[in-house]
């Protein structure tokens, strides 16, 4: 185990020295937790330092994939940060204080000071976000109350400069999120958690003034450059420790198949079938259609069948959907009999094919069987619109951040299911540490009961894509 652990450090560690002057090659693969991963770039090979997205940018020394790391699937994961915490005593340009302490306000002037005021980093992968308050009238809430660890939140230079009951808050909210992978982009309907970008240029535009800290706006040639770096890169698990090939015995799996994969935003909608007129198609995820069948499953073997079983469950298996803004209210029933499927209906990768943002409970205070520990509280009075009157209690306004509205309160956008394993923990605050925590996560918030078996083989299946 601690061999296994010190390989992964090392390998992450020499992923991570590809910086300006490394290749970006057509096809990069990698061990990661759970077999091996890798990532498609038909448009390669690129010199990285011809490349915008691999250079600093702003004043603090970072590019984007001092965040979106080659060696966490363009992602980051806790073990990313902290081989290179150790590795620079946390003076990595990773490691600034504007949003990756738990405020910019913590003290970084030693070793364990600034063990402390990156502990969110490193424990869980989380960068704090700072989003304005819509004011009144969109601002259909008063925060009346925060719990607040770092003091961030009530901070008069970093946080709400007024807020409680009655009142209209004003200044900025802090949230801490994981990194979104910036892979498989051609596929996804919204970006960032709560939607707030409006496309991919002005995302990254905020990205090098926020986060690389430069005092001007990349130029337009960057920005395109850098979006178009994005969309071209495709990544998938490729093998898997148990059983070995995705691409063997007639199955699909791997990133190359995403190359060609269609997608439009509307492609199969779960709420209304495709803007063509096309059903909503529930069979979305099919790389391993063929393990899931009795006569290929016995030549795959069994682990390969468990991942097949797994795929039919993700499309298949029903349950009821209740209490989830963003779907029950929408379509205006209370319980609805649903699929993974039917949430993450975009083919092969799992994202909504449209812009719907959904509170299934991750941004709870206190969800079950999620570590959401160490992350603030806002509690949220409605005193405007059709939820006057109740109160919400969540670690993240979500979408609500960016409407003011009571409805968007906690919704998260549903995001790719692709190269799970190489950028763990999951969920938008990092609240479940492995797959099978996200398998049981919704086991309990939808009272499934799914059987061991079940719960091994959708695992086994998450793994696998
Ligand atoms: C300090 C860390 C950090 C740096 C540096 C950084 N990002 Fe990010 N990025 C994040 C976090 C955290 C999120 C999730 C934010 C959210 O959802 O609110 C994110 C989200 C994104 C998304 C949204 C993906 C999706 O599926 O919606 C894109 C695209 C992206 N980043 C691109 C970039 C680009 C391009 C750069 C460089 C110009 C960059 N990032 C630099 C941390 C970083
Ligand atoms: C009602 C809609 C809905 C259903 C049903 C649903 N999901 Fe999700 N899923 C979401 C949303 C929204 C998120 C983002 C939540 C967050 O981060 O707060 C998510 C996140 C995830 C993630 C985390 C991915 C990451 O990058 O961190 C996984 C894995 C996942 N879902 C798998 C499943 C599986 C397996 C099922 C079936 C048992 C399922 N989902 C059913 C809406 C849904």
């Amino acid at each position: 185990m601690l061999f296994r652990q010190l390989t992964r450090t090392a390998a992450a560690l020499a992923l991570l020295s590809l910086a300006a002057g490394a290749p970006v090659p057509q096809w990069q693969s990698a061990a990661d937790a759970n077999g091996r991963t890798a990532v498609a770039f038909p448009a390669g090979p690129l010199d990285s330092a011809t490349l915008a997205f691999f250079q600093p940018l702003g004043r603090n020394g970072r590019s984007c994939a001092t965040c979106h790391s080659p060696a966490a699937g363009y992602s980051l994961t806790p073990a990313v940060a902290q081989a290179s915490f150790t590795a620079t005593q946390g003076r990595a340009p990773l490691f600034r204080p504007v949003d990756a302490a738990v405020c910019p306000s913590a003290d970084v002037s030693t070793l364990a000071a600034r063990q402390s005021a990156y502990a969110l980093l490193l424990g869980k992968g989380l960068i704090r976000i700072a989003e304005p308050l819509p004011a009144p009238p969109a601002q259909q809430f008063a925060v009346s109350a925060v719990a607040d660890p770092y003091g961030c939140i009530t901070s008069k230079q970093y946080g709400l400069t007024t807020y409680g009951p009655g009142v209209a808050a004003t200044g900025m909210a802090s949230v801490y999120r994981r990194p979104l992978p910036t892979v498989n982009l051609r596929f996804i309907s919204s970006i960032t958690d709560d939607g707030r970008e409006p496309d991919l240029a002005s995302q990254a535009s905020n990205a090098v003034l926020i986060h690389e800290q430069a005092a001007t706006a990349p130029a337009s040639a960057q920005l395109a450059q850098i979006t178009a770096f994005e969309t071209g890169l495709y990544a998938a698990q490729t093998a898997t420790t148990a059983a070995g090939g995705l691409a063997a015995f007639g199955a699909t799996g791997g990133p190359q198949p995403l190359v060609s994969q269609p997608f439009y935003p509307g492609i199969n909608d779960s709420f209304g079938g495709d803007p063509g007129g096309l059903p909503f198609d529930t069979i979305v995820m099919t790389p391993f259609a063929v393990w899931g069948q009795a006569a290929q499953a016995a030549a795959a073997g069994p682990n390969r069948a468990s991942i097949g079983r797994g795929q039919t469950l993700f499309n298949e298996r029903a349950f009821t959907v209740s209490g989830v803004a963003g779907f029950n209210d929408v379509l205006g029933q209370p319980a609805v009999l649903a699929t993974c499927a039917t949430c993450h209906d975009t083919p092969n990768v799992g994202t909504h094919s449209l812009p719907r943002m959904m509170d299934i409970g991750v941004a709870a205070a206190a969800p079950v069987g999620l570590d959401v520990s160490g992350l603030p509280q806002y509690t949220l009075d409605c005193v405007a619109g059709p939820l006057a009157g109740q109160r919400f209690v969540v670690t993240d306004p979500g979408q609500a951040l960016v409407t003011g509205q009571c409805a968007d309160i906690g919704k998260i956008k549903v995001p790719g299911l692709r190269n799970l394993p190489a950028r763990a923990p999951y969920f938008h605050n990092g609240g479940a540490a492995g797959i099978g925590d996200v398998v049981k996560f919704y086991d309990v918030r939808f009272s499934i009961h799914f059987t061991d078996g079940e719960q091994a083989d959708l695992a086994a299946f998450l793994g696998a894509l």
